[in-house]
């Protein structure tokens, strides 16, 4: 179960918390605003461990376009080994134009996919919520997306993203043809849809299933293991399928139907970026990738805003760090099981934006006060303070 995450350093607020062993980080800021909004979490870490006596011991390390620069390759074998060792891995973004020209295999991206791979992060759950203090800031009309609160859960290390065969080729008359093949097995299906039942249960209590079931093989194998896992462990969860084009439409014309919605990794992408969009701007969004419980209940995690590394506001301290913070909050509550801290996080944002203070992608109206990267990590830090310093 995801709630039963044992926790060997959750001695906070009682005891010596030297006798437990000290919660490992590992930070891969990454590229363009990757830097600056995992700048903001640092500090919230530090508030932290100076105010809720939670200590983590934190290493660094560069991926993407950073370590193509530092070390030619998109992720060191020494980096990789530090994400298996940790507790949690907490990712800013990669990619810029710096790189774009680069061979696929080369490319700052790659870094992100084989740490998603290596470590079998097979659940990414990306939650869409709607600030109300942010109702506004939805293309959308305020009726239509006020309270959403959704959770998209894409599988993450299987389907066309790694299927093989795959590449590009010369066919003989000289045309060149491209391949990606979507694949998924029993065990990929049923372990994400696992995680999708278990989520509901402390939601709604509703998991909507997404696939191509009318064109695709692989379809029809994903929507007959998630109707079969659902008969054999839970059918108190409400179950429904859609397919993956009006799960599309469905989104943008009535949002709040959806509670869970589980998917593949390539309609998982695509959808957690319009999920995102409802709520006003992808500068909220955090998402967690969780790997399999072991036996002590421990689940690999990295965690990392949605947004990229947006290189057009690159290095002008105007990033909203907010889905980076939310996604340490994430963090707070899945690996380590500190739902009261993951609360004080996600509570101090909430007040922030309720004060109306605004980085440059959410403002409009309600606006106070326009602030930036900084800006607003000091007003969540102000408000963490206020709660609980
Ligand atoms: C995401 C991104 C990645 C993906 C890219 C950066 C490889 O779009 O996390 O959604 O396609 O998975
Ligand atoms: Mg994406």
């Amino acid at each position: 179960r995801l709630s039963e995450r044992r926790d060997v350093g959750a001695a906070k607020g009682e005891g010596d918390t030297t006798m437990a062993a000290n919660k490992k980080l590992l930070i891969l800021p990454g590229d363009g605003i990757g830097v600056e909004v995992m700048g903001e979490v640092r500090r919230v870490i530090d508030w932290m461990g100076k105010k809720r006596r939670l200590s983590f011991d934190i290493a660094e390390d560069k991926v993407g376009g950073a370590a193509i620069d530092a070390h030619g390759t998109p992720l060191t074998d020494e980096a990789m080994a530090k994400a298996q060792g940790v507790d949690a891995v907490l990712f800013g973004a990669v990619g810029g134009p710096k790189w774009d020209s680069l061979p696929f295999a080369q490319k700052p991206e790659r870094g992100l996919l084989r740490l998603r791979k290596e470590m079998e992060l097979f659940a990414n759950l990306r939650p869409a919520i709607v600030f109300d203090a942010l109702v506004d800031a939805s293309t959308l009309k305020p009726e239509v997306v006020k309270g959403l609160d959704i959770m998209i859960l894409r599988e993450l290390t299987g389907g066309v993203y790694f299927g093989t065969p795959r590449g590009i080729e010369t066919l003989p008359d000289g045309q060149r043809r491209g391949i990606n093949t979507q694949v998924y097995t029993t065990n990929e299906i049923r372990r994400v849809a696992a995680v999708a039942f278990e989520l509901a249960r402390k939601r709604k209590n509703r998991v909507c299933s997404a696939e191509k079931a009318n064109v695709m093989e692989s379809g029809v194998l994903w929507r007959e293991e998630v109707t079969r896992l659902h008969q054999e462990s839970y059918q108190d969860v409400e179950l429904t399928h859609m397919y993956a084009d009006n799960c599309a439409m469905q989104l943008l014309r009535n949002p709040r139907q959806f509670d869970v919605i589980v998917t593949d990794n390539l309609f998982g992408d695509i959808l957690s970026d319009e999920a995102a969009m409802l709520t006003g701007s992808l500068g909220m969004l955090p998402s967690a990738s969780l790997g399999a419980a072991d036996s002590s209940g421990r689940r690999k995690a990295l965690y990392e805003p949605v947004h990229g590394s947006a290189p057009d506001i690159a290095g002008q301290g105007l990033a909203n760090p907010v889905a980076a913070l939310m996604s340490f909050a994430m963090a707070l509550r899945y690996s380590f099981d500190l739902a009261e801290d993951a609360d004080l996080v996600e509570e101090a944002v909430r007040k922030t934006l309720d004060k109306g203070i605004r980085t440059g992608d959410i403002a409009g109206p309600g606006t106070v006060e326009k602030v930036g990267t900084k800006g607003m990590g000091d007003a969540v830090l102000g408000q963490l303070t206020a709660l609980a310093g």
